[in-house]
This record gives C-alpha cells, sequence and structure tokens, in this order.
C-alpha cells in the first residue's frame, strides 16, 4: 500500500477513497450554523483488509452515524494541533476492492467553526439581511463536516441547501429544482468535475446577480451589484480566451465571481464555478483584476491538477502565478507586462525570505507539513518561488516547446493530485521525445533536488525592466530632501507602478522625513484612494517615517478591510510604532475580521484568546 503522502489529514485515505459526496445542509442564521447530513460514497482500496473508516473533523458536532442506512458505532478521538479530531467510523465486515459504501452522518457545525463568517444584517453593506460565507482551504473543510480533508482526494458533489436568502456554492446551479419551502428554499448544485475537500464552498445572503461574459455572472450585495458588474465585464472573456489558448479549453461549464463583504480573508479563491472575491478587487479603476485571471487560471493549476498535500503546494500557486502572468501578458502586450508582474512577485520573495530568514525551512519550494498548521506556512514564497522555477523551465526548453507542454502536463494530471516528483518525471518524460534530443543537456542540467529543497532565493532572473525603470528613476528622486513632488509625476501610471515606486521608497536605506511622507501622501492622493493596495503601501512608508498623524488612517483602513495581505502586515507595523492603538484597533474588530484572520492576527500581536475572554 502506498504511504499516505498527506501530513495534515489523519484520514486512512490509502484504504478508502471518496467518490461522491452529497451536502444536505440547512444553512441557519439564528443558531449561525449548518446542520443537516452529509453522504460520503467511499470506494474500498483493500480487500476487506481495512475495518475501519477514518475521518478529519475539527469542531464539528456528529448526531449520528449511519453505515450503509444501518447505524453504526463511531467514536470521534480526542483533539491534535494542527489537524483535529479524527472520526473512526467501523466497518465490520470491511468492503471487498472496488467496493462502495455509503457513510451518512447527521451533524452540526458549532461556534468555534473555522470555515465559516457569519455576518449580522448590520455588517452588511445595506443592512437588510444577515450573510455567511466558506472558506475551506486549507484545512478548514473538516470544519464544516467529516471528511477525507485533503487534496489527494476528489470527490463529485451533489449540494442540497436550504435557506431563506439566496445560496451560491462551488457547484453548477440546478434552478429547475429550487424549491420554495414556505420561508426558506431549496437550492441544488451538481459538481460533476471531481474536486477536492478544500474546493466545497457556500456562501449566502442578499445576493443579486448581473452577466459580465459569455459564460460568466457576477454576485454580489445588490447595492455593490453595478459597480461590479462595471469591473469585470470588459475582461472575463479576454481572460477566459487568453487562458484557453494557453492551456485548453475551460472543463467547468460556467466562471462567476462572487464578491464578498470586506471581511473576505483573501484576495480570491478558486473555488469552482464561483470564484470568491474580496470587494477590494473593486476600486473603480480596474487595476486589481489580476487576481480574477489569477483565480480563473487555477481552474487548470489546482482545480484540474492539484497538489496531491500541502507540501507541495507550490504546484498550485507557482502555476497559477505563471498562468496569471501569461494570461496578463496576452492581453496587455507582451513580455515587457509579463517582466514587470514578475519583478514585482521577485521583490515580494525577496522581503518574505528576509522576513522568515534565509535559511528558514518555510522558504523552501517544498515544504515540510509534519506538525504544521498550513495557514502558518503560507506566504509568498510557493507563490514566486514556485513562479521563477516554472519560468526557468519554460526558457530553459523555449517557448514554442514549453507551450506544448503545458497541454500535455494539465491534460494528464487531470482529475488527480500529484507530488513534485511526479511533476519531474512528466516533464523529463515529455522532453525524452526524440524531437527534443537537441535538449538532452539542458534538461539533464536541471538541480530538481536543489529547487524543491533549498531554502533562500533562487538565482536572479535578467528582467526586462522597461516598465519598473520610470518607478526607480522617481524613487531615487525622493532620496533628495529637496525634491518637490507633483501630482503629474505619477498621473499617467497604472497602479501597479506606484506600487513598485511605493516598495522602492519603502526600501531606501533611511526612511523618509515626517514631512517628505506627508508629501508623498499629499502629491500622489495615497490615503483618499480607493485602492486598498496604494493605500496600505503608503501607510507602510508613513509608519516607518514615524508619522503619528498617519496612524489612525491605518486603524481606520483595518476596519475596512479584512484581507489578510493587507491586515497582518498592517497590524504587524502598527504594533512595532504604536501597541495601544494596534491592541484597540483589533478589539474594535474582532467580529469583524474572518476567524482565520483572526486567529493569524491574534499570533502576530501575541495576544491569545483566552487572554482576551478573561
Ligand atoms: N488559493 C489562494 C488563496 C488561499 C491560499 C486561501 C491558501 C487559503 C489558503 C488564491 O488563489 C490566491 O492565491 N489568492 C491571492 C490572489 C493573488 C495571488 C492574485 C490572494 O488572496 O491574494
Ligand atoms: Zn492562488
Amino acid at each position: 500500500m502506498a504511504p499516505v503522502r498527506d501530513p495534515n489529514t489523519l484520514s486512512n485515505y490509502d484504504a478508502w477513497r471518496t467518490r461522491h459526496t452529497t451536502a444536505n445542509l440547512k444553512i441557519d442564521f439564528t443558531a449561525k450554523c449548518l446542520r443537516g447530513s452529509v453522504i460520503l460514497e467511499l470506494e474500498s482500496q483493500t480487500d476487506k483488509a481495512s475495518k475501519e473508516i477514518v475521518l478529519d473533523s475539527s469542531y464539528v458536532t456528529v448526531n449520528s452515524v449511519k453505515l450503509n442506512s444501518a447505524s453504526s458505532l463511531w467514536e470521534t478521538k480526542a483533539r491534535t494541533e494542527p489537524n483535529g479530531s479524527p472520526v473512526h467510523i467501523a466497518v465490520p465486515e470491511g468492503a471487498a476492492k472496488g467496493e462502495v459504501v455509503k457513510i451518512e452522518i447527521e451533524l452540526a457545525t458549532t461556534d468555534k467553526c473555522t470555515a465559516l463568517q457569519w455576518l449580522t444584517p448590520a455588517q452588511t453593506s445595506n443592512k437588510a439581511a444577515p450573510f455567511m460565507f466558506s472558506q475551506c482551504q486549507a484545512i478548514h473543510a473538516r470544519s464544516l463536516f467529516p471528511c477525507q480533508d485533503t487534496p489527494d482526494v476528489k470527490s463529485t458533489y451533489d449540494f442540497n441547501i436550504t435557506s431563506p436568502y439566496v445560496v451560491v456554492a462551488s457547484g453548477v446551479p440546478v434552478p429547475d429544482e429550487t424549491k420554495d419551502l414556505g420561508e426558506e428554499k431549496l437550492y441544488k448544485f451538481q459538481q460533476k468535475v471531481p474536486i477536492p475537500s478544500y474546493l466545497f464552498a457556500l456562501s449566502s445572503g442578499e445576493i443579486a446577480s448581473a452577466p459580465v461574459g459569455k459564460r460568466s455572472c457576477v454576485c454580489t450585495g445588490p447595492n455593490e451589484l453595478k459597480a461590479s458588474q462595471w469591473e469585470l465585464e470588459g475582461d472575463m472573456d479576454k481572460f477566459l480566451e487568453a487562458a484557453e489558448k494557453i492551456v485548453f479549453p475551460y472543463r467547468w461549464g460556467e466562471y462567476n465571481v462572487l464578491v464578498l463583504p470586506p471581511s473576505f480573508p483573501y484576495g480570491g479563491m478558486e473555488n469552482p464555478i464561483f470564484t470568491f472575491a474580496t470587494p477590494t478587487i473593486i476600486s473603480g479603476d480596474k487595476q486589481n483584476i489580476d487576481v480574477i485571471a489569477h483565480e480563473l487560471a487555477h481552474s487548470w493549476s489546482g482545480n484540474l491538477v492539484t497538489s496531491c498535500s500541502w507540501e507541495h503546494f507550490w504546484l498550485n500557486e507557482g502555476w497559477t502565478m505563471y498562468l496569471e502572468r501569461r494570461i496578463l501578458a496576452s492581453i496587455h502586450g507582451g513580455d515587457a507586462h509579463f517582466d514587470f508582474s514578475a519583478i514585482r512577485g521577485w521583490k515580494a520573495l525577496e522581503e518574505a525570505i528576509k522576513e522568515y530568514g534565509e535559511d528558514h525551512e518555510f522558504t523552501k519550494l517544498c515544504i515540510s507539513h509534519k506538525g504544521i498548521d498550513p495557514d502558518d506556512a503560507f506566504s509568498t514564497v510557493p507563490y514566486e518561488k514556485g513562479f521563477h522555477f516554472v519560468w526557468s523551465l519554460d526558457r530553459l526548453v523555449g517557448r514554442e516547446n514549453f507551450d506544448k507542454f503545458i497541454p500535455y502536463y494539465f491534460g494528464k494530471w487531470s482529475n488527480k493530485s500529484l507530488d513534485s516528483y511526479e511533476f519531474k518525471d512528466t516533464f523529463l518524460e515529455f522532453f525524452s521525445a526524440p524531437e527534443y534530443s537537441d535538449l538532452k543537456d539542458k534538461i539533464a542540467s536541471i538541480d530538481w533536488e536543489g529547487r524543491f529543497h533549498s531554502t533562500g532565493l533562487p538565482r536572479k532572473p535578467e528582467f526586462d525592466t522597461s516598465l519598473a525603470d520610470v518607478c526607480y528613476e522617481l524613487a531615487e528622486k525622493w532620496k533628495s530632501k529637496d525634491f518637490t513632488p507633483s501630482p503629474s509625476d505619477v498621473s499617467s501610471w497604472t497602479g501597479n507602478q506606484v506600487l513598485v515606486f511605493l516598495n522602492a521608497v519603502q526600501d531606501f536605506e533611511e526612511p523618509l522625513t515626517v514631512e517628505q511622507s506627508q508629501a508623498l501622501g499629499k502629491a500622489y492622493g495615497l490615503s483618499e484612494s480607493k485602492n486598498a493596495e496604494l493605500k496600505a503601501a503608503y501607510y507602510h512608508i508613513a509608519m516607518r517615517s514615524k508619522d503619528a498623524s498617519a496612524y489612525q488612517g491605518v486603524a481606520d483602513l483595518l476596519g475596512e478591510v479584512g484581507r489578510m495581505k493587507f491586515v497582518r502586515p498592517l497590524f504587524r507595523g502598527l504594533n512595532k510604532v504604536d501597541r495601544e492603538l494596534a491592541l484597540k484597533t483589533f478589539e474594535k474588530n474582532r467580529e469583524f475580521y474572518h476567524p482565520i484572520c483572526r486567529q493569524m492576527v491574534e499570533k502576530d500581536l501575541g495576544v491569545s484568546e483566552a487572554a482576551n475572554s478573561s
């Protein structure tokens, strides 16, 4: 039997594999929980050798378990961190290899559920109805219902969800089967492409929708609908067409975007059929929709072809960064754009590695997750180190050849999960074909072990810096204390160019003076910007300059966005210059943040849950 290759599951998925999941769940806004039943159809991988099924669970109440419709013996074992409490279900007779058993679990989520956020009507923009959404990646699906919570197992899904408000899920809606049940409605969705548990997703609330492309609509609160439609409608079809040209046709049917309330903890989450997205991408200037190109790219890298554990997460995110940059370059005109984005990524990678220290385990491409919570190991590293590895392979064999490898790789591993070594084998196998014999020496020179397991930065590639140079030139000018800025310095730039400039200023050996920092904010309209990226980057400069007049602005921003990419660094920055304000701001907004975000900020600020409730 193959050894289990995911250290973040307690399930015995080498003995049983979930093939189909039916989720019959009622969204109870009053009790703030999901309740109902989940039916797992599991295929035996052994010939009657395994007499129990072990599932992952975390803070979920199991009321009963049936095995093939008969009540069965089961036990939730003690919790261990970071993987939770396994549920052991007896299968006294075992099952012949290939036989499918049905496990029906009656359950309810608890108030410790880490996957769900419940918003009161007062916490929504039109104040009319409550709202809820899930975020399961990486290992939070187990807090919704017991399951084989590993990206190494894929299942098809039926969603039967009851709610008083509109429901969105990570399946194709089956509107004909929506049923009125008085105060509530039953919403049905189907996911016929097998997906890992971390892609299970639900949201419900007052949600309106508008078309934004041939296969796409945007869903969001009624007040936000027009702006969201405007932001996305010009580009959705272009993104899809570009991605299909690079890989192969989109296999999921529809591609929609759900724009969530501001506490959504990520930029985007690639839930199939409905990408979940932060409202910070609706910035009124189309400057932040690269997030959508990224989430769409996951439809191939991640959702169709999946890393088998969080140790090989770069296969999802590094490949997705590569596809995202290819998609955007093909729309916005070529290599200079691709390199500009790659330069930004390189900068983020340098910063992450500096922050960890260059010998840190989390700076490796493949990160050991034994005893590690994937949320703790999460960083830019798998994204950008992964991107640089994929891009280096592209340059090594040449674009024309690499473009043939891309559909081969995604075709071969569709609906499966793989590790880094299987990726290596696939690459070597493809390029061992006689037509690539001239590449033999180049391919033999790849240091796979070094790439997978070295800490720190990889070798820096030569970038086309044509779009970044102007940003560095302006930054140079700011080194002189008597430089007088003018709005026209940046008025013709893209938001991302302004960001590159701000990052360069942030990196000066000497911080700006308070006066300079204030002049910067004023001249370029940064503290009033609707673009949270720009605002956050500016506030980091202001905090480094110890411009106390900016701290309240930081605190205000922390009450407006819950996206961890902004929230965590801003809290760390504010904590350094004004710990009291940081703690006060966290307490004030505690309920606003998603549970995952709350937990991470608690760790960052060194305040524990227990300390706060006393
Ligand atoms: N899959 C990730 C988000 C994620 C990763 C959630 C790990 C939970 C655990 C998503 O595709 C992502 O990478 N989002 C980025 C978008 C950006 C790179 C364009 C984000 O949220 O910032
Ligand atoms: Zn991603």
